[in-house]
């Protein structure tokens, strides 16, 4: 715990920390500590866009699931996954953004052409 009674909510990979009031959405927390999470429903469960990791060890600092969690992400849950905007922090968090795809494509694009230029 920190921050007098508040929950500190990291966010890799950049590693923005921000302390929060427990209870509070991770998309809200993401928010505040200017990471980006993407969301095209407001955070009502409905995009699916905001998803987010988090890691085994630090599973138990959220509030369990909730039911429009257990609904849309089923099986991914098991691995880690969270609805940002529904899951609340019960606890000190370290979660993990995924990489957005087009960026992670464009940065393996760029990693081949740096390849490529090491071979000429
Ligand atoms: S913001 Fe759309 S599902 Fe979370």
């Amino acid at each position: 715990m920190g921050g007098g009674g508040k929950h500190s909510v990291t966010f890799g990979p950049d590693g923005e920390q921000i302390f929060v009031r427990p209870g509070t959405t991770l998309l809200e927390a993401s928010r505040r500590a200017g990471a980006k999470v993407r969301t095209r429903c407001g955070g009502v469960a409905g995009c699916l866009m905001c998803k987010i990791h988090v890691s085994e060890d630090q599973a138990d600092r959220l509030q369990p699931p909730t039911t429009a969690e257990i609904r849309k992400l089923g099986s991914l849950l098991g691995q880690g996954v969270r609805l940002s905007c529904q899951a609340r922090t019960r606890g000190d968090v370290v979660v993990s953004i995924p990489e957005d795809p087009l960026k992670a494509a464009i940065r393996k694009r760029l990693a081949e052409q740096e390849e490529d230029d090491w071979l000429i």
